[in-house]
């Protein structure tokens, strides 16, 4: 407890990184870490020599120098049967993939052993009882916490604006969600994250709730109480499962938001592949306390596993913690600096707006990861969906946009070469329009704000009754007072419009138009479908 309020405590004093001022992009963007060793001893989380070891890459390793004949899966065959072009492109790293064959102790190659070993040295780092690695991303982690915490017509509490794999962890359990609203700063269009107090209101109404879910930080790098939320859920003596996609690295540096690990969440997910150094689709499942039993959680992994796991993706997963371990404040503190650097540059140019920790404070508005830098480009008079359109065809990709912003995301693989091309494409893309200004888009833009509220969800039947029941598709001017029995979201950041077992509104079909008319890319559960044109809904009585 003294521990964890030393934790609290240092981070409500963190500072926020200095912003370098000098013109050249070498200056501005600073590009060595800083000498020394990782804090991560000094936070508790491990001893950086503990973490030296890469047990799966050894043990591949080890079976490939002994030379064996290969007369198993896969049928490449370290590479050799790669068509040409992707052996290629894979090089060397094609005879890495191989995993439950490797099998034997006496060359130190036992891969289950070395899956095992790898798990324990991540759960160390992160300071938890148990760590899974995931190869079917956070999607999987969120699907199976749910399986282990929930059954059939349980309660749980939750962000109306989770990330769908929530939703799909809703229909595999058969429970019942009682959605908090998304608190929603309206000058700025960002959501926020639900307090401490509507999990309280919604945990009075509801007292059999058998948990709690939170999203840490959300899409937008806004980070919630988490420590509140935890000592809740625990005083009712149920788990707070923690969707923390996008906060793999939030352990490492002081200077980002608390992780839900540090201040008592019971199942975390991370998408390392996010925000760290892992492969696509590489995640971490954390468990901790007595409220979640790991053996439960470890079943419900195989129910959402491949039986197959990708060694490529789990040797990435070890590489991301041996590269945390040994580099991870000095990595993060370069990305901080570079990050900051970036909103200052941009909140330079004549029409943008960076949103930032100023603005923290209300709320639902807690903390901030300042690597996600989210720009309001409706001054420019261009929505964000048109502004991601422009930045690529400057050369430049950003990870999100709405009605008002693109997000950017600043991560341990930039450079202030790279933070440069960012900057100066934001520029050519002011200095473009600045000719153009007052064409009217940005007035379209902030007037649909108010849309950004998701429609108030009017769940009819659980998620997991409207999925399996008969269904059939019909167009939007016939959906109204209908159940949907799939999904639509926008993607990213993929939280639905309506989901399973809520009833269509004329709400949720102005924001279907509304996103669709503004460039959103939507997606359903049917994706043979235009979601423009209508929704699969549960077939009438
Ligand atoms: C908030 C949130 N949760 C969960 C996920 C799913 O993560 P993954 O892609 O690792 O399965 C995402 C993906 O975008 C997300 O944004």
């Amino acid at each position: 407890m003294i521990e964890k309020m030393a934790i609290i405590m240092n981070h409500e004093s963190r500072t926020v990184p200095t912003v370098p001022t000098a013109d050249a992009a070498a200056d501005r963007f600073p590009s060595e870490c800083r000498p020394g060793l990782s804090r991560i001893a000094d936070r508790g989380l491990d001893r950086v020599e503990d973490q030296e070891r890469l047990p799966l890459l050894n043990a591949n390793r080890a079976y490939q120098e002994a030379g064996i004949a290969r007369f198993h899966t896969p049928g490449h065959k370290g590479g050799r049967g790669l068509a040409e072009p992707l052996a290629q492109l894979l090089g060397s790293a094609a005879s890495y993939d191989i995993c439950d064959e490797v099998e034997d102790p006496a060359l130190g190659n036992d891969w289950d052993a070395a899956v095992a070993e790898a798990e324990a040295l991540a759960a160390r780092l992160y300071r938890v009882d148990r760590s899974f690695f995931l190869v079917n991303g956070t999607t999987s982690g969120i699907q199976a916490l749910m399986l282990a915490a929930l059954r059939p017509g349980n309660e749980i509490i939750m962000p109306r604006d989770a990330h769908w794999s929530a939703v799909s962890g809703l229909i595999m359990t058969g429970a019942i969600p009682v959605y908090l609203p998304t608190p929603f700063d309206s000058d700025a269009g960002v959501p926020g994250v639900p307090d401490c107090s509507a999990y309280e209101a919604a945990l009075a109404a509801h007292p059999r709730a058998r948990a709690l879910f939170m999203i840490n930080p959300n899409y937008y790098g806004i980070a919630g109480k988490v420590a509140e939320v935890a000592e809740l859920a625990h005083r009712h003596g149920i788990p707070l499962l923690v969707d923390e996609a996008h906060g793999a690295h939030f352990p490492f540096h002081p200077d980002l938001p608390l992780s839900a690990l540090e201040v008592g969440a019971d199942g975390v997910a991370h998408s390392v592949h996010k925000l760290l150094g892992a492969l696509t689709q590489a995640s971490l499942l954390h468990v901790r306390g007595p409220r979640l039993d790991p053996e439960k959680v470890a079943g419900a992994l195989r129910l959402v596993t491949s039986t197959s796991p990708n060694p490529l993706l789990c040797i990435s997963l070890d590489a991301a913690r041996w590269q945390m371990a040994r580099q991870g404040e000095e990595l993060l503190e370069r990305t901080l600096s570079l990050a900051m650097a970036v909103r200052q540059e941009l909140s330079l140019i004549p029409g943008l707006k960076v949103w930032g920790v100023e603005r923290l404070g209300r709320p639902g508005y807690y903390d901030l990861d300042p690597t996600k830098v989210i720009v309001d480009v409706s001054g420019l008079g261009i929505t964000g969906y048109t502004a991601e359109r422009m930045l690529r065809k400057l050369g430049v990709q950003i990870e999100l946009s709405d009605f008002t912003h693109v997000l950017a995301l600043i991560t341990i693989g930039d450079t202030p070469a790279t933070a440069e091309r960012l900057v100066g494409a934001f520029r050519r893309l002011a200095a473009d329009l600045a000719v153009e200004r007052g064409r009217g888009e940005a007035v379209a833009g902030a007037s649909l704000l108010a849309s950004l509220r998701l429609p108030e969800p009017q769940v009819a039947v659980s998620p997991r009754d409207a999925f399996f029941a008969p269904s059939e598709w019909v167009e939007w001017d016939r959906a109204v007072g209908r159940v949907a029995a799939e999904w639509i979201a926008p993607y990213p950041p993929g939280i639905p419009l309506v989901s399973p077992g809520e009833v269509v509104t004329p709400a949720v079909i102005e924001a279907v138009h509304q996103f669709s008319d503004a460039g959103a890319h939507l997606r359903t559960f049917s994706p043979g479908r235009d979601p423009r044109q209508g929704l699969l809904v549960m077939a009438s009585a």
